[in-house]
């Protein structure tokens, strides 16, 4: 099966990269790697081989290819899509970014949760496969055994979402930002003598300041937060948070009995996890052990924190879940709104299941559907 890749050396680029040797996803495929700056340059090795880089604008080179893998992103997606589809190319092709996602012919692919989608796609020649919103997806995964039981009414995610969900170089600034206060305050930090507030006086200062990098983010991130990401849509809302109720809708199939997600948006300064605090409405009152039962055992991944403080702290946390698949979902409590209102908090990384895991597993899926 010949494999074309394409953005490999970006940040999800790199990580599906990693997943896939992880995986041994290249053994049996013919792989060979894209760019849109550096062709002829030697790619990465794979399988003991270096092959030169491909032109990611090379129309008869991607054709060639019977499946390709992007995550180069959506301009260049809408660059050279369309046009391998009007020259007749009916290869598959897997998109991490969004600009496809919304195409009645593209399915969204979250396989724990909604693999019989994937299949159906499959069966009706779906060629189209897009890596969902990382919000939605790792919302999804933590509440995937109470949909699976059709429990769910309506969801309020309040996400605390991280800076790599802006990009690279938006992590970059959140530490430099962090350096930039500190280097500003040790002195104070460090004089125990120091009151908290000329300390607290002195950041504020720093955050507020002409030296305060911000090029990327706009404004402080570090020691602070930013409750607005991506553009307006209607009604108030923002895109990513439009995303929860369109893309969540879509992943599971529902496009016309939507189940209403909605709630707010907002960065936080954690590098490469998205958090998020659910309220969750029941269509039913189930007892609390129960509903942690259906959560723990809906897949592989998702699993519960006991609602205790130490447990929630080692945890429950970015610091605890980046570089892992896992998604902890804890301080799951009935809440005082009622017997069907259920809390719950979940934390995944945002670049595994958010990004690149739901690309890898879809060319496993496309191999096993194929017989290759
Ligand atoms: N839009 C997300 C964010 C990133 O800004 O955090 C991945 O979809």
């Amino acid at each position: 099966m010949k494999v074309g890749i394409i953005g490999w050396r970006g940040m999800v680029g790199s990580v599906l990269m990693q997943r896939m040797r992880e995986s041994g996803d290249f053994d049996g495929i013919e792989a060979s790697f894209f760019s849109t700056s550096a062709a002829g340059e030697p790619g990465p090795e794979v399988g003991g081989k270096r092959e030169p880089l491909l032109d990611a604008f090379d129309q008869e080179a991607l054709r060639a290819q019977e499946v390709i893998i992007t995550c180069q992103g959506g301009a260049h997606t809408l660059e050279v899509y369309p046009k391998l589809r009007e020259a007749g190319w009916d290869g598959y092709w897997i998109d991490a970014a969004r600009a496809l996602r919304m195409d009645s012919q593209t399915v969204l692919i979250l396989d724990p949760v909604n693999m019989p989608v994937i299949h159906r796609g499959l069966r009706d020649g779906v060629k189209t496969f897009c890596g969902p919103n990382c919000t939605v997806s790792l919302m999804l995964l933590g509440i995937d055994g109470l949909l699976k039981a059709d429990l769910v009414e309506w969801v309020s995610a309040m996400t605390y979402q991280a800076a790599s969900g802006a990009g690279a170089r938006h992590m970059r600034e959140l530490i430099s930002q962090m350096g930039h206060i500190h280097a500003e305050s040790a002195r104070l930090v460090e004089d125990p003598a120091t009151s908290i507030l000329d300390i607290d006086r002195q950041v504020i200062d720093s955050m507020r300041g002409d030296g305060m990098p911000i090029g990327e983010l706009g404004v402080p991130l570090a020691g602070s937060l930013i409750p607005w990401i991506d553009q307006a849509v209607d009604g108030g809302q923002t895109r990513e948070e439009w995303k929860a109720i369109a893309e969540g809708n879509k992943i599971l199939g529902r496009e016309a009995r939507p189940i209403p997600f909605d709630g707010l948006c907002v960065r936080v300064g954690s590098m490469r996890c998205h958090a998020q605090g659910l309220t969750i409405k029941l269509n039913r009152d189930v007892p609390l052990s129960e509903l942690e039962a259906l959560v723990d055992g809906a897949n592989e991944w998702a699993h519960v924190i006991p609602n205790e403080p130490e447990a929630t702290k080692a945890g429950l946390s970015p610091a605890a879940v980046t570089g892992k698949l896992d998604i902890p979902v804890g301080r799951m409590r009935k809440m005082h709104l009622g017997p069907e209102y259920l809390a719950a908090y979940t934390v995944g990384d945002q670049l595994l299941w958010g990004a690149a895991e739901p690309l890898r597993r879809m060319l496993v899926i496309l191999r096993e559907h194929l017989g290759r």
